[in-house]
C-alpha cells in the first residue's frame, strides 16, 4: 500500500495508543507525505507534536469536534494519515473516525484487565463495519516482554478475541518514553532508538503488506 489511513484506538486507557500513533506517524513519515490527527481531546500527540521539530518529523493535527472534516482534508493532501482516538467512544470520535479509515490497530498490554477491556474493540469494529465494510483490524500487543510468560500466555490468548494478532509487537523500552519527553520519535533518537524503530518498522511493513 502506498496510502493508509490507520486508526490506533482502544477504550482502554494507558494503553499506548498515543505511542504507537507518534511512531507510526514518524515511520510513515519516511515513507510518504504524512500527518498525525490528534483526535483525544487530552491532546498527547498535538502536544508532542508542539515541540520543538526537527527534520523528518510527521505534521500533526488536532482535530476537536470536527473529525470527519479533517480525516477527509488529510486524505486529499497526504499519503498517510494516522489518527490518534481517544479512550472511550463517549465523544463519537472514535465510531466517525472507525468509519473512515483502512485500518485499525489496537494497542493491548500484557495483563488479562487490560485484554478484557479491549474486547470491546471487536463490537465496535462490527459496528464500524456496516458503513465501511472493508475495515481491516487488528490487536497488536505493546509492552511486550520477550522473556516473560505472561506476556507468551497472553499472546496465545489474544489469537482468540475477535480481531486478528499482529505478529509483531511494540516490546517494553525505556526508548519510546525518552524520545516522547524531549519531543522525538524512536526514529529521531540515534543508536538508543534503534530497537523501538526495528518493533515499528516491523508493524509498519506487516501492516502495509498484509491484504
Ligand atoms: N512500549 C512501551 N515501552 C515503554 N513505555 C511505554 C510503551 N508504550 C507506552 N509506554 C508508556 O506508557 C504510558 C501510556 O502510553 P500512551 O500515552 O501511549 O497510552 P494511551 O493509550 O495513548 O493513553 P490514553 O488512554 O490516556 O490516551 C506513557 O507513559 C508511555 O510513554
Ligand atoms: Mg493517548
Amino acid at each position: 500500500m502506498t496510502s493508509a489511513k490507520i486508526a490506533v484506538a482502544n477504550l482502554k486507557g494507558g494503553c499506548g495508543k498515543s505511542t504507537l500513533a507518534i511512531n507510526l506517524a514518524a515511520g510513515l513519515a519516511t515513507r510518504g507525505s504524512t500527518v498525525l490527527l490528534d483526535a483525544d481531546p487530552q491532546g498527547t500527540a498535538e502536544h508532542w507534536g508542539s515541540q520543538e521539530k526537527v527534520k523528518g518529523m510527521p505534521r500533526v493535527v488536532a482535530t476537536g469536534s470536527e473529525v470527519l472534516k479533517e480525516i477527509r482534508w488529510a486524505q486529499s493532501t497526504h499519503e498517510y494519515v494516522v489518527v490518534d482516538c481517544p479512550p472511550t467512544l463517549a465523544s463519537g470520535y472514535t465510531e466517525v473516525t472507525l468509519e473512515q479509515v483502512d485500518i485499525l490497530l489496537v494497542p493491548v498490554l500484557p495483563s488479562p484487565p487490560d485484554l478484557w477491556s479491549s474486547l470491546h474493540m471487536v463490537e465496535a469494529v462490527e459496528q464500524a463495519r456496516k458503513v465501511n465494510p472493508e475495515l481491516r483490524a487488528y490487536f497488536v500487543r505493546n509492552q511486550s516482554e520477550a522473556k516473560s510468560a505472561l506476556s507468551h500466555a497472553m499472546r496465545e490468548a489474544l489469537k482468540f478475541c475477535g480481531l486478528p494478532l499482529l505478529e509483531n509487537s511494540l516490546g517494553r523500552r525505556a526508548a519510546y518514553r525518552w524520545a516522547a519527553l524531549e519531543g522525538l520519535s524512536v526514529y529521531h533518537f540515534g543508536a538508543r532508538g534503534k530497537k523501538a524503530v526495528s518493533d515499528i518498522e516491523s508493524i509498519i511493513e506487516e501492516v502495509l503488506n498484509h491484504e
